[in-house]
């Protein structure tokens, strides 16, 4: 099974506990809405369009035991609660809840349900095409004397989406190419995501890569050890603004300083044509124990969890944040390369049918 979201009997609904990885791989069953709405809040499913992916199936579970509209109403609210930033959760919300609306109150589990897997499906096959679009823009920086050297943030991979991923479905691409393909994969601090669920995730696919401190990609864009940087995100304002997880601002900065090309791999459904620009995000402050402490396995096997500050420390932790359309070189959505501003963010849209 190559999904991160998947049904068994065609009923089942079933999904990797990715608070686990890379240790144990552990298959968890999400069978109503406070499951569902549990597994996003604590971050068993993360990743933007992998949230809308158990939102929409939320919903769903919610209309079979209730199909009243404050049912609908209540579960949604309930979902919509569990993490911010990702506009792709309410996007797929919206989406089910509309489906649902216009069907007779006794169809609409079954309406509901069908709109969940439709969400799916659609998320492998635009992944897919990010992943094809991507590989053949990136492919006019490969160079015959060394790997193309790719640096992601985070994880906008397999395990953040339904299948295939954002940023490394098109490093995957490249690889099924033929492509000599290295990634640079932060490790992204707090919750090390890279270290944990990207450098996983390239290890079973055989892609090479190199895990980095948050704050190495600066020195090497620097000595010329990094062709593109690609990440995912979680929002798109209507002027190119990009949300995605802290430190990928930083990332463009720097990328910006050495004409290094800063690429943001998404679907159209992670623009949020109401937000005008980053200052209408809303960036996700989660516990300040996840920057005072880090979890990783021991000598012993165990994996446990280890305070890195002082007794009494205070932290703060801002789980995204914007980096400015100026700084993006372009995003690659599943119609191709997108300018990044208004007039191309427009023309997705439209070309999308989301207008
Ligand atoms: O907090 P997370 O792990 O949900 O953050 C995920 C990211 O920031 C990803 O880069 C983003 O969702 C894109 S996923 C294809």
């Amino acid at each position: 099974m190559t999904r991160t979201l998947w049904l068994e009997q065609d009923d089942r609904l079933l999904t990797l506990d990715q608070t686990l990885l890379p240790f144990e791989r552990r298959v968890i069953e999400l069978a109503s809405a406070a499951d569902c709405a549990r597994a996003i809040a604590t971050m068993q499913v993360r990743g933007a369009p992998l949230i809308g992916a158990v939102g929409a199936f939320g919903l769903a579970f919610a209309l079979r035991v209730d199909h009243s509209d404050a049912a609908l109403a209540d579960a949604c609210a309930l979902l919509l609660a569990t993490r911010p930033t990702a506009v792709n959760l309410r996007w797929a919300l919206d989406r089910v809840a509309e489906r649902a609306r216009a069907a007779e109150p006794g169809a609409r589990a079954k309406v509901s349900w069908d709109e969940a897997v439709a969400i799916c499906e659609a998320d492998v096959a635009c992944n897919a095409s990010i992943g094809a679009h991507g590989a053949s823009l990136l492919a006019a920086l490969v160079r015959p004397d060394r790997a193309l050297n790719i640096l992601t943030h985070c994880n906008a991979g397999a395990v953040a989406t339904v299948e295939h991923g954002t940023a490394l479905s098109i490093v995957y691409a490249l690889a099924a190419r033929g492509v000599n393909v290295h990634v640079w994969v932060d490790e992204t601090r707090p919750r090390n995501q890279g270290a944990g669920l990207t450098a996983w995730e390239l290890s079973q696919r055989g892609v090479a890569h190199t895990v980095i401190v948050d704050n190495a990609g600066g020195q090497l864009m620097r000595e010329g050890l990094v062709d593109a940087v690609v990440v995912g995100c979680d929002r798109v304002a209507a002027n190119g603004d990009v949300a995605n997880k802290v430190g990928t601002y930083l990332k463009a900065l720097a990328a910006w300083d050495n004409d290094v090309p800063f690429y943001v791999a998404c679907p159209v459904s992670t623009i949020d044509r109401w937000a005008r620009s980053g200052d209408a995000i809303t960036i996700e402050r989660r516990d300040p124990r996840e920057v005072t402490h880090v979890t990783g396995r021991g000598p012993d096997g165990v994996v446990t969890e280890v305070q890195v500050v002082p007794d009494g420390t205070v932290a703060l932790n801002p789980a995204f944040d914007v980096t400015p359309s100026r700084l993006v070189t372009a995003l690659i959505t599943e119609h191709g390369r997108v300018e990044a501003a208004v007039g191309g963010i427009r023309r997705v849209l439209l070309a999308a049918g989301s207008v």
